[in-house]
């Protein structure tokens, strides 16, 4: 049974708002239940992300992220993405909020913005527009969550979404932890290495295998599946502006023995792209010495599209090379 806590949505908002204060300040995660996601949708997504993973590797590469450009999207394979300088254990399917090419974001050539690549319905029937609705429907949760966050705070239940929501950036990931063993002389140690989540919150719907772990100060717990529950999770963003009393909190994923392939759905609910993150309270401690990046969430300068682009560019340093370059500047 899980020990982190679980917030019922539904529940008056006033009681929604104190447990999320409580759970924000003590782990950084809490369960979501009473969310209101419909579950079919849910799982017809997680039906169809298997049956994508499953086809041959010469046809997802015809989605592979090189081919995403700027927008930083498509599929990577195992051991495709470097966390802490490390490969992590996972394939993935990276997506975000669908633009098309005249929209004036991707015409200026802002990064991360952009069209999804996804297979048609030819070659998977249905995944584009699930993948669609599901978005839609978990970033709405995302300003409901917000919201309520909002209220713990003492703001205004609009406060987000009026200063660096109104038009938030949603980057959707789809993972596969395979239980296929890691072969000899490759120096994967986890599904994903230790890290924390760079925005707002984080929204992970995960199947029944289990191998989160978040860190406590008391070690590792794990962050299992909650069946229908969403997993919430505080990222760099608010840990920034509630000075860290909410806290972003490092977790990760062990590799994965069940004999079972893993699925997980992380949606990261974050600031738009050039909102500019004003803290609310000054920080209340120096956070590099508990951080696992030993970099401050509190000092950095610039936009949020700044801050994340550093971040990214490290754990997938081939494409930072390709496609961001003239965006970072030298690594
Ligand atoms: C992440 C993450 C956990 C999981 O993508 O940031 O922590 O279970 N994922 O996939
Ligand atoms: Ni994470």
């Amino acid at each position: 049974m899980p020990s982190l806590p679980i917030i019922d949505l539904t529940e008056a908002p006033a009681e929604v708002a104190r447990q999320i204060q409580q759970a924000g300040q003590a782990y950084g995660f809490f369960y979501l239940v009473g969310h209101g996601v419909d579950e079919a949708l849910a799982r017809r997504l997680e039906a169809l992300s298997h049956q994508f993973f499953a086809l041959p590797e010469a046809i997802k590469v015809r989605f592979a992220m090189a081919r995403g450009g700027r927008a930083w999207r498509g599929w990577f394979p195992l051991g495709g993405e470097l966390t802490s300088g490390r490969p992590d254990w996972k394939e993935g399917l990276y997506l975000g909020t669908e633009l098309s090419g005249d929209d004036p974001r991707v015409q200026a050539g802002l990064p991360m913005h952009g069209p999804n690549l996804l297979p048609d319905d030819d070659l998977l029937p249905g995944f584009r527009a699930t993948v669609f609705a599901y978005l839609d429907q978990v970033t709405q949760l995302g300003q409901r969550v917000m919201a309520a966050v909002a209220r713990s705070l003492g703001l205004r239940d609009d406060h987000f979404a009026r200063e660096i929501t109104a038009d938030p950036l949603i980057l959707f990931r789809i993972f596969l932890y395979p239980s296929r063993p890691v072969p000899e002389g490759v120096p994967a140690e986890h599904g994903v290495g230790e890290h924390t989540d760079y925005g707002l919150i984080t929204l992970l719907r995960q199947d029944d295998v289990g191998g989160l772990q978040v860190r406590t100060s008391s070690g590792w717990i794990e962050a299992g599946p909650l069946p229908g529950a969403f997993l919430c999770n505080v990222g760099d963003m608010l840990d920034r502006m509630t000075g860290g009393r909410y806290r972003s909190v490092p977790h990760r994923v062990l590799l994965n023995h069940s004999g079972r392939d893993r699925l997980s759905m992380p949606l990261f609910f974050d600031p738009s792209f050039d909102a500019r993150i004003v803290p609310l309270a000054p920080p209340a401690e120096d956070d590099r010495e508990r951080r696992w990046d030993r970099e401050s969430v509190h000092t950095f300068q610039g936009t949020y599209g700044d801050y994340l682009l550093t971040k990214v560019g490290r754990v997938f340093p081939g494409l930072r090379a390709e496609v961001l370059a003239d965006d970072l500047g030298p690594a």
